[in-house]
């Protein structure tokens, strides 16, 4: 099922079916909107030195300004609240805190962290943190990166060092943003940061970084003592649909799901890997490195899971030729098109998959979870009022909320939503040329304008909390 809200019906309206207490928020990452990358003791980040790799970022952009958020936390901030959203879903940038990755922590990279935890809690805004959201310390990379052993241990250390500097304070903590993202673009496809491709490095890079997480959580808990402590891991998941009952479809499917979804959720919340992808992996020759005692602690027992979705997809078996195999002699596992609308990443929009998502996560992983990013890039434009209509991403919005809210329906234990993004931001590879905002940020004055899309979010959150009040 997919929803389409018809744009003559955006107005802002109660959402029905979420309960009290669902949490609202907005998302950002670190190194895609505080700029300030040489200060305060701060070390390159391995997008620092991807960025300036020839051809690597659209227009050769990278992060050095971004959005200038280190010098704007505050005004940031109250932008934020202005928004009446209760949670702030931001990332700590390793370098800052650990300068080079390893050793004591550095006290200004805490500093400022410390000081945007104390904007928020001010103005009565949750802060949610995430502990790595893609930055790390390049000479963590030039040690081996994620495919090393060594970087699961060094992530540890850096997640207590953070933890022992804001944990009183702070509850709501994730470890990572989408591995997947991290050891398949990063280590495989080459898309990101660091931008090797080599399909061994990836999958020690997808074990090192669950047992980065692991460690991290394991030491995390036992540091909280009575502290409250909300732990979880931020995964980007869809769905996967056969295009057709072939075999070879469903064997698609069967492949992408596991290698997108099960091959992380299997082992955190079931502590195995999933053995059809272990036998795949090794009809390729790989093997995950797991040691002893490895998936204990990757099953470290977390108390939500954060979900990113941004779009289901349809996978066929054969090539366009109907071959079974690739030119690597590979089985095919190919994204089919459909004819759905599109945002400007050329993604197709597919909320009722956001509510096919949810269910079936309940049913086989079953614990609660909260959308940590959801949002849409446009090619927005700037009306002559300095307004920015951007109904299209209202419209994505306004779907996939109601989408959380039918998962609901459907007995899927979803606690919150936070919007991806605050503000327009450096998108990656995409540079700053893919908008994601529901703020408009004018790259040459730092100017933030609510588009309309804020705007309808902000009333929209005001009155789905009223009903609960009357
Ligand atoms: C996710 C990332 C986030 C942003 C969105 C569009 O994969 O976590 O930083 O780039 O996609």
């Amino acid at each position: 099922m997919n929803l389409v809200t018809p744009r003559s019906s955006l107005q802002p309206v109660a959402v029905q079916g979420l309960p009290a207490g669902f949490r609202w928020g907005v998302a950002t990452s670190s190194y895609q909107i505080e700029g300030a990358v040489g200060e305060d003791g701060r070390t390159p980040s391995i997008w620092d030195t991807f960025c300036r790799v020839p051809g690597a970022v659209h227009n050769g952009e990278h992060g050095d300004v971004a959005c200038d958020h280190y010098h704007r936390m505050p005004q940031d901030v109250e932008l934020i609240a202005g928004l009446g959203v209760d949670t702030y879903r931001f990332s700590l940038a390793w370098p800052r805190i650990q300068p080079g990755g390893r050793g004591p922590a550095n006290a200004k990279g805490l500093d400022f962290y410390k000081r945007l935890v104390d904007e928020l809690q001010d103005r009565g805004v949750t802060p949610w943190i995430t502990l790595y959201h893609w930055d790390l310390p390049q000479e963590l990379e030039d040690a081996g990166g994620w495919p090393a052993r060594d970087t699961a241990y060094r992530f540890a250390d850096y997640a207590m060092l953070a933890y022992e500097a804001l944990g009183d304070r702070v509850e709501h903590w994730t470890t990572l943003n989408e591995p997947w993202c991290s050891a398949m673009l990063g280590y495989a496809y080459g898309a990101h940061a660091p931008g090797r491709t080599d399909m061994r490095d990836a999958m020690g890079a997808v074990h090192h970084l669950l047992l980065g997480h692991g460690l991290a959580a394991r030491r995390m808990r036992e540091a909280a003592g009575d502290n409250p402590l909300e732990l979880g891991i931020t995964l980007n998941l869809g769905t996967a649909t056969p295009e057709t009952d072939s075999e070879a479809d469903r064997e698609a499917c069967r492949r992408a799901d596991g290698m997108g979804t099960r091959l992380y959720l299997d082992p955190i919340v079931h502590g195995r890997y999933p053995e059809d992808i272990v036998r795949d992996l090794a009809d390729q020759g790989i093997e995950l490195p797991v040691q002893d005692g490895d998936l204990e602690a990757v099953a470290t027992p977390l108390d939500v899971l954060g979900v990113n979705f941004y779009r289901g997809a349809l996978f066929s078996g054969v090539t366009e030729d109907g071959s079974p195999t690739d030119t690597d002699g590979l089985p095919v596992v190919r994204g089919v098109e459909r004819d759905l609308p599109r945002t400007a990443m050329d993604w197709e929009i597919t909320p009722g998959e956001l509510t096919d998502l949810l269910v079936r996560l309940q049913r086989d992983y079953a614990l609660p979870t909260v959308i940590t990013e959801n949002g849409a890039a446009f090619d927005d434009t700037v009306a002559a009022d300095g307004s920015v209509p951007d109904s299209d991403r209202t419209a994505y919005l306004a779907d996939h909320i109601a989408a959380v809210s039918e998962a609901r329906a459907q007995g899927a234990d979803v606690r919150g939503y936070f919007a991806w993004s605050l503000m327009d931001n450096f998108e990656w590879a995409y540079g700053y040329d893919k908008r994601f905002g529901i703020v408009r940020v004018d790259y040459d004055t730092q100017e933030r304008t609510l588009k309309d899309s804020a705007k309808w979010y902000r009333d929209t959150i005001h009155l789905t909390r009223n009903v609960h009040q009357d």
